[in-house]
């Protein structure tokens, strides 16, 4: 028996609703902050995600899945949504028109990960990013949106961290710090902090291990070494959250797992299980568009999961509507009643009523258990005698009512 590859599943029908209800209340609110869809391809170049992503991230030294395709280019499945993005940005030109430009997406991420619970090799992400702007009114729209799109949801007990992290100019007096503030810790390290102190100390802040976070506690803090100007953005953009009652708290040990941001950096996570089940994060990424080619443009964006999110709305008992289905099932007995059942269906399905039809030739009872196990409304009947006399039997398949009525009324009764 074959079996989905381990981390990836099938979304079942009966997932549906939710995945629907999810994208459904994604295109209401990016349409509420102006911001248009983008898909962009599965796979990219390598190099595309090892310059935006950053060498020395866990993405791109354990979790991309690249290969060399038949004409030897080196590819890889998109690990993260953003780098697309920007590729498109400057592919496509659209830094002429007004900035910024503000696109969402919806769409499969590929990580090698160690599965487990809200941890996929392959996962879906909802993301926006705002591109053009430095201004930190839109460091807050962006925040603003996220928590939105999560009230819109009626997911509560969240909350909403945030930190600076700096730009090019200030980050390596803050790294400096960091570095020599570790140096009297590097027995006490794990050997993942002990790689991440020589390859990359920020992050050091977010392990999880127990000993490492209770060092990162005490460790210097990037808003402590900002530079004038990260510094007035940070201010500033908190003075816009408290405007928007948007109830965030600075971590200092917020920090990310990709290397392009730069200033503001935020997460929604769950009250509960805090940054292990995060449910979304992102930032600002100032240099990028800049590092794969383009002038240098300010931007911002933000990226959530959506299996976790289902997974929060599951566990708070949040309901989501159904899918609509068909609500009329038609049953016929005999080879006659089965052309007028065939072309019934056909004509009812084309003034819009959803129609399933009894296939093959089980007994009237049987079909009407089948109705009855799909949850229909009504079971139009057909047999000899209704054919002949240019009629239908309409069951109301909840209180097993039937009546008699000519066929060319079926359609205004239904209705
Ligand atoms: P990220 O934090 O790597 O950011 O991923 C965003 C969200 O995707 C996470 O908060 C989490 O909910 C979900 N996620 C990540 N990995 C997995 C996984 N293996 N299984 C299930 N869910 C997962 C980014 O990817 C950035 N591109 C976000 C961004 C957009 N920054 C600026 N713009």
């Amino acid at each position: 028996m074959y079996r989905a590859p381990r981390g990836t599943s099938d979304i079942l029908p009966k997932e549906q609703a939710h995945w629907r209800h999810i994208e459904q209340k994604v295109a209401d609110i990016c349409q509420l902050y102006g911001y248009e869809r983008i898909d962009a391809p599965a796979f990219e170049d390598t190099q595309l995600f090892t310059r935006s992503v950053g060498e020395d991230t866990d993405i791109v030294e354990k979790q991309m899945y690249t290969f060399q395709d038949r004409s030897g280019s080196q590819i890889t499945l998109r690990p993260e949504g953003t780098a697309s993005v920007c590729r498109a940005y400057l592919e496509h030109g659209l830094h002429n028109l007004p900035q910024p430009v503000k696109l969402y997406y919806i769409t499969s991420i590929f990580r090698y990960e160690r599965p487990q619970a809200g941890r996929y090799r392959q996962h879906y992400q909802f993301g926006y990013e705002a591109i053009g702007d430095d201004d930190p009114t839109l460091d807050a729209e962006v925040i603003d949106l996220a928590w939105q799109f999560f009230e819109s949801l009626n997911l509560h007990h969240l909350s909403l961290q945030l930190n600076s992290i700096g730009c090019k100019k200030c980050r390596p007096g803050y790294l400096t710090a960091l570095k020599d503030y570790y140096a009297s810790y590097t027995h006490d390290l794990c050997s993942d902090c002990k790689t991440r102190l020589k390859r990359n100390p920020l992050r050091l802040l977010d392990c999880k291990k127990p000993l490492c976070q209770q060092i990162a506690n005490s460790a210097p803090r990037s808003i402590d070494y900002l530079c004038q100007q990260c510094d007035t953005h940070f201010n500033q953009l908190k003075k816009y959250l408290e405007l928007l009652e948007l109830p965030f708290i600075v971590n200092h040990c917020l920090v990310r797992g990709l290397d392009y941001y730069t200033r503001t950096v935020f997460e929604i996570q769950p009250e509960a299980e805090g940054a292990q089940s995060t449910l979304g994060g992102g930032g600002r990424y100032d240099d990028l568009i800049e590092e794969l080619g383009g002038k240098p443009t300010p931007a911002i964006g933000f990226a959530a999961g959506i299996e976790r999110i289902i997974i929060n709305l599951k566990k708070q008992n949040i309901p989501v509507p159904s899918l609509p289905k068909p609500r009329v099932f038609i049953a016929y007995v005999g080879n006659e009643a089965r052309d007028k059942a065939t072309k019934l269906a056909s004509t009812l399905r084309r003034t819009g009523i959803g129609v399933i039809e009894a296939i093959g030739s089980k007994s009237l009872k049987a079909q009407l258990r089948q109705a009855n196990s799909l949850g229909i409304h009504h079971t139009v009947i057909i047999g000899d005698e209704e054919v002949e006399a240019g009629t239908v039997i309409l069951r109301d398949m909840t209180t097993a009512e039937q009546k008699t009525i000519p066929i060319d009324q079926l359609e205004g009764e239904l209705q």
